[in-house]
């Protein structure tokens, strides 16, 4: 069960235990970070579930699809480390994974 360091918007920290093969966006919301709105639950149509992910495991999470690029995109806060949190599934590889959610559009 890989933990994760879940940054808030007011830079507060806490770690959450997820079970492998749940989306980090999945990871985030069931352990009570509202502000994660995550209205489209998980179909990548929304952005509202936008991250930033700690640099030092850019090469271990899955590389983005085209989809989740565009909609990235349509956000003023994105910057190369963004991603999309449904579309990041949790794996042992990313034990200790830091994320920070990033501001509202
Ligand atoms: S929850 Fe809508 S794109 Fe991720």
């Amino acid at each position: 069960m890989p933990k994760i360091v879940v940054v808030n918007r007011a830079g507060e920290e806490k770690t959450v235990e997820a079970d492998a093969g749940l989306s980090v966006m999945e990871a985030i919301r069931d352990n009570g970070f509202d502000e994660l709105l995550a209205l489209c639950g998980g179909c990548c149509s929304c952005a509202t579930c936008h991250v930033y992910i700690d640099p030092a495991f850019a090469d271990k999470v899955a590389p983005m699809s085209e989809d989740e690029n565009d909609l990235l995109d349509s956000s003023d806060h994105r910057n190369e480390t963004s991603r999309l949190s449904c579309q990041v599934q949790l794996t042992s590889a990313l034990e200790g994974l830091r994320v920070t959610i990033a501001p509202e559009d």
